[in-house]
């Protein structure tokens, strides 16, 4: 073919291109020059046939031909998708002001209803709202924790970890080599988990901030438990107060103040049991009184029908704050730890634990709470 053979066919192809009337147009001009049986393709399997020297001057010419109309039938495309994006562009609208009509579904979980009920009853008692890592590392969630390597009381926390990574894979092999001894700073080991409590937040707050202190951290925890009333991640509550001179008498008021702000009423009674916890010197366990109204236990009542166990509490233990740095001498404090979950099952008489993580829509709409309805303490904490 002569280059004006060749000419003349692009003159023609690139006038098809430049004239079809749609996307569809243009796949027809594709077809009809690069397709299987396509002038364009024909023409590419002649070099095949040709002697070396032909093949030489014909071969550059049919490979111009080639890209001229490739490129062409691109930038048309490409044009027309453009135009076909800004028509549609010019004829919808979309009213921003509209009232959101069909999206009324949403509703606040009851889970971030109950955080919000305990940061505004805790606000008021003078505290602020702490949060931490949920992935922690070993020193936080236990050692400075005085739960060292070893101790019993790790088994009762259901530790998921995460493999050793190369650098630190010491810490697996030979843990207690990395975290020898309570002492902060040096020497923390590297081996990382999911926290199976809050109270590393304690920790974290005691090492970062000068007392005195008082706070609370609520958020997710995690240990390998399933079950009807255990889930493999749940919510706690942190508390915390480090200050001097402070006693077991300001623990007891202020979870007594807790427990009737939260269950909004006043005959609530506190049974203290003593417990262990690591961390805490002496232990405290809390039980709430409830009394029996149609075979159901309703928090509340000044003669009790029997107790359940709410909460885990207790006097910091001098280790741990040392382990912060703080001298025990000088500062004292109290902590406690609570679930969530479970005060929101109790406050709100909901009674599957399993189904708070379920998604299930139905479930959201029956026990979820209006977006607009922020708990106030004038205003009523669970309206
Ligand atoms: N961290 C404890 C637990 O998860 C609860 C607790 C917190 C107990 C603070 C005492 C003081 O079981």
């Amino acid at each position: 073919m002569s280059q004006t053979d060749i000419d003349q066919l692009q003159a023609d192809l690139l006038a098809a291109i430049a004239g079809a009337p749609g996307l569809e147009g243009l796949e027809q001009c594709r077809v009809h020059a690069l397709g299987k049986q396509g002038v364009v393709t024909g023409l590419l399997k002649t070099l095949g046939g040709m002697s070396p020297d032909e093949r030489q001057l014909q071969g550059p010419r049919i490979q111009a031909l080639r890209t001229a109309v490739t490129e062409a039938i691109g930038d048309r495309k490409a044009m027309m998708e453009r135009a076909g994006l800004d028509a549609r562009l010019a004829t919808e609208t979309l009213d921003m002001s509209l009232p959101a009509g069909g999206m009324s579904g949403g509703s606040v979980h009851p889970v971030s209803q109950v955080m919000d009920e305990l940061a505004e009853i805790f606000a008021d008692l003078g505290f602020a709202v702490a949060t931490g890592p949920e992935i922690e590392d070993d020193w936080h969630n236990f050692t400075a924790l005085n739960i060292p390597d070893a101790h019993p009381a790790r088994a009762m926390h259901d530790t998921f970890y995460f493999e050793a990574q190369a650098k630190t894979a010491g810490d697996g092999q030979n843990p207690s080599s990395d975290s020898a001894g309570l002492a902060g700073g040096a020497g923390r080991a590297k081996r990382m988990l999911l926290r199976t409590h809050t109270s590393p937040v304690q920790i974290r707050t005691m090492v970062t901030t000068p007392p005195p202190i008082r706070i609370i951290a609520p958020g997710r925890t995690y240990r390998s438990d399933s079950d009807a009333t255990h889930t493999p991640m749940f919510h706690q509550v942190e508390g915390l107060v480090i200050d001097k001179g402070i006693t077991l008498g300001h623990l007891k008021w202020t979870l007594e103040t807790f427990v009737k702000a939260f269950f909004e009423r006043d005959d609530i009674v506190l049974r203290q049991r003593p417990s262990y916890f690591p961390f805490t010197e002496p232990s405290v366990e809390i039980d709430v009184g409830y009394t029996l109204i149609k075979g159901k236990r309703v928090i509340g009542g000044t003669a009790p029908d029997g107790w359940m166990e709410i909460l885990g509490s207790g006097m910091v233990h001098p280790k741990v704050i040392a382990a912060c740095g703080l001298d025990p001498e000088v500062w004292q404090g109290f902590a406690f730890g609570c679930g969530i979950d479970r005060l929101a099952m109790l406050k709100y008489g909901i009674d599957d634990l399993r189904a708070f993580f379920d998604g299930d829509l139905r479930w959201l709409r029956h026990y979820g709470f209006a977006a607009l309805d922020i708990p106030t303490l004038s205003g009523g904490i669970g309206a």
